[in-house]
């Protein structure tokens, strides 16, 4: 068999397990927003932590040390998210959703693309960065944060205690949102099939999920250019941009589901 017909054979492959799927999750990456321009955070030469300090911009102790600049630094990454479009790969995800009788999209991602695409059933499991929340004791939370909108001291205050305002993202050290990573962990247990993309699963718990639906018994694809810590136990890699691959992917499956429907 040549490349072509063998990842034909692995597209199809994938897509009937998805079409036939009771309970399907998706679980993303910053790979998905790749073709969106959106940098990943360990790719070669373009990754944001070859070129920033996470210790720096994404732990509480960076931000204690330099607030001015952490705040600075996701102020260009939200003007960044704020230019770009979500790609192919989000919006077939958010038409897979319809197609199919249950879905959860899992993402890592804070750039708020899949919900931008339509997505639905989505949980964040490193937060949003146009969301932000009191530094001190009061845990409020601002939506759809505006740096436009805002003039003064950087960072700005809490309006209701006057604590610093950081970012609501999850940084190196800190427990993940708890009920979203409950959620997603009971998820995992019950899924038949685990659909991931664009993660380099090298960072946990995100890294756990298609470990736990694996021994679970469920169906494991992966969607990456590159194969990488969690390839290896992979029933199907589709090896190629999930751009490309995601809207040929739900293509495949809404044909079969027509086919099924008669
Ligand atoms: P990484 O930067 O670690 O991995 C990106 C993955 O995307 C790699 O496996 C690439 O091969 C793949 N990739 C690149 N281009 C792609 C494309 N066009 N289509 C599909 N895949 C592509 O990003 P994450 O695994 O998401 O955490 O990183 C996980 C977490 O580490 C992030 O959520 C962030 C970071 O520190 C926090 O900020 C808490
Ligand atoms: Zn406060």
């Amino acid at each position: 068999m040549d490349k072509a017909d063998e990842y034909e054979k692995l597209l199809r492959q994938a897509s009937t397990w998805i079409a036939e799927s009771g309970h399907l999750i998706v679980s993303t990456g910053a790979g998905v927003s790749r073709e969106s321009g959106i940098p990943t955070f360990r790719d070669a030469g373009e990754g944001l932590w070859a070129n920033y300090d996470p210790q720096q911009l994404a732990s509480v102790e960076g931000f204690l040390q330099d607030p001015k600049m952490v705040w600075e630094w996701y102020a260009w990454r939200r003007k960044k998210i704020s230019q770009v479009r979500p790609n192919p790969g989000h919006l077939a995800l958010a038409h897979l959703e319809g197609l199919v009788s249950r879905m959860t999209l899992i993402t890592q991602n804070v750039d708020g693309l899949h919900q931008r695409a339509g997505s639905k059933r989505l949980i964040e499991l490193h937060g949003n960065i146009t969301r932000v929340r009191c530094f001190g004791n009061c845990h409020q939370v601002y939506e759809n944060w505006s740096d436009d909108d805002y003039e003064g001291e950087i960072p700005p205050r809490c309006k209701a205690c006057g604590s610093l305002l950081r970012p609501d993202v999850v940084w190196y050290g800190e427990q993940l949102p708890e009920k979203a990573l409950q959620e997603a962990f009971l998820l995992a247990e019950n899924c038949d099939v685990m659909l991931v993309v664009g993660t380099s699963g090298l960072v946990q718990p995100a890294a756990s999920l298609p470990v736990i639906a694996g021994r679970a018994g469920a169906r494991f694809i992966e969607v990456n250019p590159q194969p990488g810590m969690i390839s290896a136990s992979a029933d199907i890699l589709l090896k190629g941009k999930s751009g490309e691959i995601l809207p040929q992917l739900v293509a495949t499956v809404e044909q079969m589901k027509k086919n099924a429907a008669g």
